[in-house]
């Protein structure tokens, strides 16, 4: 029987991992293994998660938890290794680009055990973002290299990846989002929030360069003030982001503001259903660049880089610095009723996890 390891760590591995779980069960010779490395460990980061879309609770949970970048991957290669020696998988599935995904495949590829890496080939070309550690580290270790639009296929290639690795399946979070859309119209979250559609922005913000230190945080809460004045925003806040607020005594100030709506973060199709019904996102996140491409709901990408480039080329998504008048401009004109045109990309079919487990069992010389 074949053994497959999936490893997770963070709110987006969750919700990439699950359409993959799901096709792996449809195949009774394969047994699956699902690893939590406890980076995410709140109930509203990681348990709603596994609730609401309906996956296994995890085999085993390695319990890392928060620690600095350095020091939380070797938590995770020494606790992985134990769990890899006794389990012995035949393959490793690893998502995405947090600390957890190259911390799982470099223990993997130690212990003698073949990667793959989901999300392949995406580059920001800035290496003072962890993730794009992760991703080109990952990428060079792994053996199946399954990609999510065209321009992951060219980075992967110009870096001398031979091509027999690469594979182009399309995107398993967007199969996450097309599964449970009709779900997630159930959703209470718009009258529980006393919000009305199409009135009101999303905001969220996470990356360390916009929210670890205090001049870049206020810097960015100082762009959404004159949005405050024409339209609510909702903020869910990121754990990340509340340490901060807290630490530099910001959370009162922009509560008290008018039209600010802050929350915890939210469950998956709470989310959902605000973003599907926002006038515009406001974001910092790699995964809602996509999703508001295939909502086609407008969306500003408060970075200087993405490793997403087809959600500003055929999707919603617009960067703008984090320069205050370039975003109330491009806020403004969506106010104003301008909105993207969109194109669906390549493959974000709902299909994804369907190619993946196929080329995994056919290399793995299964029936499929
Ligand atoms: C991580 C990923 C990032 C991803 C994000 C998804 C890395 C380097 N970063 O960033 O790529 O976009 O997850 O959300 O892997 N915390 C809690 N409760 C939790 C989890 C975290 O309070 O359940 C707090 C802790 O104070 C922790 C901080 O959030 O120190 C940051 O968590 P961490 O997992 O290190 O990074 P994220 O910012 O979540
Ligand atoms: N998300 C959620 N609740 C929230 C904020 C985000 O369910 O309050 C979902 C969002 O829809 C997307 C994923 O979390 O599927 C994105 O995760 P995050 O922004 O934390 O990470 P990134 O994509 O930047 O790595």
């Amino acid at each position: 029987m074949l053994k497959i390891a999936s490893v997770v760590g963070t709110r987006p591995n969750f919700i990439k991992i699950s359409p993959l779980v799901n096709e792996i069960k449809r195949h009774r010779d394969v047994k699956h293994i699902l690893i939590h490395t406890g980076q995410h460990y709140d109930k509203q980061m990681s348990k709603s998660f596994f609730d609401e879309l309906g996956i296994p609770k995890p085999d085993i949970n390695l319990g890392v938890g928060s620690a600095h970048d350095a020091v939380q991957t070797a938590r995770i290669i020494l606790e992985l290794e134990k769990v890899l020696s006794r389990e012995k998988p035949d393959l490793v599935i690893v998502v995405g680009d947090v600390n957890s995904t190259f911390a799982a495949a470099i223990t993997a590829k130690k212990c003698g055990i073949p990667v793959a890496h989901v999300e392949s080939g995406l580059r920001s070309f800035d290496m003072g973002m962890p993730e794009e550690i992760n991703r080109i580290l990952t990428d060079h270790i792994s053996d199946f290299l399954f990609t999510t639009e065209e321009s992951g296929n060219e980075n992967l290639l110009k870096e001398g990846v031979d091509k027999r690795k690469i594979f182009f399946v399309g995107n398993v979070m967007i199969d996450t989002l097309l599964h449970h859309r009709k779900k997630a119209e159930k959703s209470a979250i718009l009258s529980k929030l006393r919000l009305k559609k199409n009135e009101y922005f999303v905001l969220t913000l996470h990356r360390p360069s916009n929210v670890d230190d205090q001049k870049s945080l206020e810097r960015t809460l100082g762009i959404l003030e004159p949005l405050l004045q024409k339209i609510k925003i909702v903020f869910p806040v990121h754990p990340r982001t509340l340490k901060s607020l807290k630490r530099y005594n910001l959370l009162s100030r922009i509560s008290s503001k008018k039209n600010m709506v802050l929350t915890g973060p939210l469950g998956y199709l709470d989310f959902l259903h605000l973003m599907a019904n926002a006038k515009l996102v406001i974001t910092d996140s790699g995964g809602i660049q996509e999703e508001t491409t295939v909502l086609g709901v407008p969306c500003i990408t408060l970075r200087k880089n993405t490793e997403r480039p087809v959600t500003c080329k055929q999707g919603t998504n617009v960067l703008v610095s984090a320069e205050k008048n370039e975003v109330v401009d491009a806020a403004s004109r969506i106010i104003s009723g301008q909105k993207p045109t969109a194109r669906i990309p390549k493959f974000w079919d709902g299909k994804a996890a369907g190619r993946i487990v196929k080329t995994l069992l056919q290399a793995k010389g299964r029936q499929v």
